[in-house]
């Protein structure tokens, strides 16, 4: 790993390693229901991949594992993976208590190839995990890596053109090419509860479309669907307003601005 991220990652994981606990008493995870059965993934996910039944998936930067194990559910051989301890431990304990036959594994994405073998029929990543990855081209490598010849690639994300917003004082904040300069801010509570005793530094990239997409590309996988969309599945941002049931969308300017992509590909057989 790259030294200067070190330091970023270290500070990272341990906002991440305490937000474990206060997202699974949650209502935003709403953990009772899914323990009671309810799928965690949003229509955007749940709708894309198809029949995932006997299908080996890897979830990259899995949190706790909701989604990891509502693919479980549905058949998939999952290996979740993710740096927070706590949220692997947590995922573990989720999974034996549902009797479920995920695997998860706590490791940094760029770390993935020295710890785990194997290829994969899909690789999954979702909603607030590419901001945590300060160079793609790595994060490429290691998903081109772990795919199967014909193997699909699917990452739903906050668009960059949303992040670039102050989303309390909708002011333009943030770059959108950042040439893989960190914000670095002091935080406290988390999006899951904004009054949680969660605090620290912590630090994250926007990532443009094309920081995203072309290193996919150069690395062999081609583009089945891309789509933008003008809403967000989570109220996770502050002053949201829900327009139809599951569909947030932030601020108040009488024009559509893009909240979130999805992005399927396939590595070439
Ligand atoms: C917003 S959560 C992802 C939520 C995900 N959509 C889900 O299934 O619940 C971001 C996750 O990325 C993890 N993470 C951040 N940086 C990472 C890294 N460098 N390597 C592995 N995991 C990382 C965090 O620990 C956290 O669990």
């Amino acid at each position: 790993m790259e030294n200067q991220w070190q330091t970023y990652f270290e500070q990272n994981r341990k906002i991440w390693n305490d937000r474990v606990e206060t997202h699974l008493k949650s209502d935003f995870y709403d953990h009772t229901s899914f323990m009671a059965g309810k799928s965690s993934l949003t229509e955007i996910e749940a709708n894309a991949l198809g029949d995932v039944n006997g299908k080996t998936l890897l979830h990259l930067q899995c949190h706790f594992g909701q989604d990891s194990l509502s693919w479980a559910r549905q058949g998939a051989l999952v290996t979740g993976i993710d740096f927070s301890e706590n949220a692997i431990e947590t995922a573990k304990q989720i999974n034996d208590e549902l009797g479920l036959n995920a695997r998860f594994l706590n490791s940094d994405v760029y770390q993935l190839p020295e710890v785990l073998s194997g290829k994969f029929d899909i690789v999954f990543s979702t909603f607030g995990a590419i901001p945590w990855l300060p160079d793609l081209e790595k994060w490429a490598d290691v998903v081109s890596h772990f795919l199967k010849p014909g193997g699909i690639f699917y990452l739903a994300e906050f668009h960059p053109t949303f992040y670039l917003f102050n989303f309390e004082n909708h002011k333009v904040e943030y770059g959108y090419f950042t040439e893989g300069k960190p914000y670095s801010e002091e935080i406290s509570g988390t999006y899951a509860d904004r009054y949680a005793g969660v605090q620290g530094l912590e630090h994250f990239w926007n990532h443009s479309l094309s920081e995203v997409m072309s290193p996919l590309l150069k690395n062999g996988l081609q583009v089945l669907d891309f789509q933008e969309f003008d809403f967000s599945p989570y109220n996770c941002f502050p002053n949201m307003v829900e327009r139809e049931p599951g569909r947030f969308c932030w601020g108040n300017f009488g024009v559509r601005i893009p909240h979130i992509f999805s992005l399927k590909m396939q590595k070439r057989t």
